[in-house]
């Protein structure tokens, strides 16, 4: 049934269309705790609007805790502590007075393992978010909003026909496109992504890839990658975390990812960058 309240509060009316403007996301000062381990240090990065921010560095060194601090999932660890800021556009996400549930809206987030409802259908996969996220969207703006989102994903033409089929029918490296399709569904300003390709064949991380490149015109894009080819081929800036000796995590160069591949400043990113070490 389709009421009142779901007509006026209809999704995205132009497919295609940008969203939202693009929001800059800035995080100062982090320092994080697993109970009395701290594991990131005073990290400080800004990931600009409308970029795609490769935050790279050894196993260990906190790049997966300081992503899930960039949208609240830090706090669902029970032992789990945190000091700083997270700014998206200049508001703190940590703000007493904002809801969780905005932030995590807004700032969407893909997984290294693909996570789509298996027995839910493509089509209920892509709908999902707005159901936990108390979305309404009428019954024509759905049909608009899974053809925009599975567009957006490039995933589209291989699954147009078979919107009905089971989402965990796909192959891998679909069912990450249709995760990204979902978080893009509930139109989010930043979209994270946690070595979204690790566990797929090089032509699917190539789709993903083209698909990043395309969705960074309206979301503002930070992927984790222990590949240093895909944060060089995608990334337009760089974060390197080294967490030396059971020291906490911490950034130890940043910038232009052109720069800090070809012309890295500390030695220590030399050393990463060129596979000696990590
Ligand atoms: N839920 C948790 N409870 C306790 N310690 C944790 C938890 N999650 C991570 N840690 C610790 O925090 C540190 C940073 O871990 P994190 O997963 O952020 O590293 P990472 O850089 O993402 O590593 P990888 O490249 O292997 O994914 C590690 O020492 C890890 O053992
Ligand atoms: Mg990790």
């Amino acid at each position: 049934m389709t009421t009142a309240a779901d007509e006026t509060s209809v999704l995205p009316p132009t497919p295609g269309a940008p969203a939202t403007s693009l929001a800059e996301l800035q995080a100062r000062e982090i320092t994080a705790w697993f109970g009395d381990r701290k594991v990131l240090d005073r990290v400080s990065l800004t990931m600009p609007a409308g970029g795609i921010t490769a935050l790279i560095g050894p196993s260990g060194c906190g790049k997966s805790t300081f992503l899930r601090i960039l949208n609240r999932m830090h706090e669902l660890v029970p032992s789990a502590q945190l000091a700083g800021q997270v700014l998206l556009d200049g508001e703190d996400i940590y703000d007493p007075a904002k809801r969780l549930i905005d932030a995590r809206r807004a700032i969407g987030m893909v997984f290294q393992k693909p996570n789509p409802f298996p027995a839910m259908s493509i089509r209920e996969n892509v709908l999902a978010g707005l159901k936990l996220t108390g979305t309404k969207a009428s019954r024509s703006s759905k049909d608009g909003l899974v053809e925009s989102c599975l567009r957006k994903g490039g995933l589209w033409d291989e699954v147009k026909d078979r919107l009905d089929a089971p989402g965990g029918g796909l192959s891998g490296g679909q069912q990450q496109r249709l995760c990204i399709a979902r978080s893009l569904a509930i139109k989010p300003r930043v979209l994270l992504m946690d070595e979204p390709c690790s566990a797929l064949d090089p032509t699917s991380t190539r789709v993903i890839e083209e698909t990043m490149k395309d969705l960074a015109r309206e979301v503002t894009i930070v992927i984790v990658t222990h590949n240093m080819q895909q944060a060089a081929r995608v990334s337009d800036q760089c974060a390197f975390f080294l967490a030396s000796q059971g020291t906490p995590g911490v950034i130890v160069e940043h910038g232009d990812t052109a720069a800090m591949f070809q012309n890295p400043q500390d030695p220590r990113t030399s050393d990463y960058v060129h596979g000696r070490f990590g």
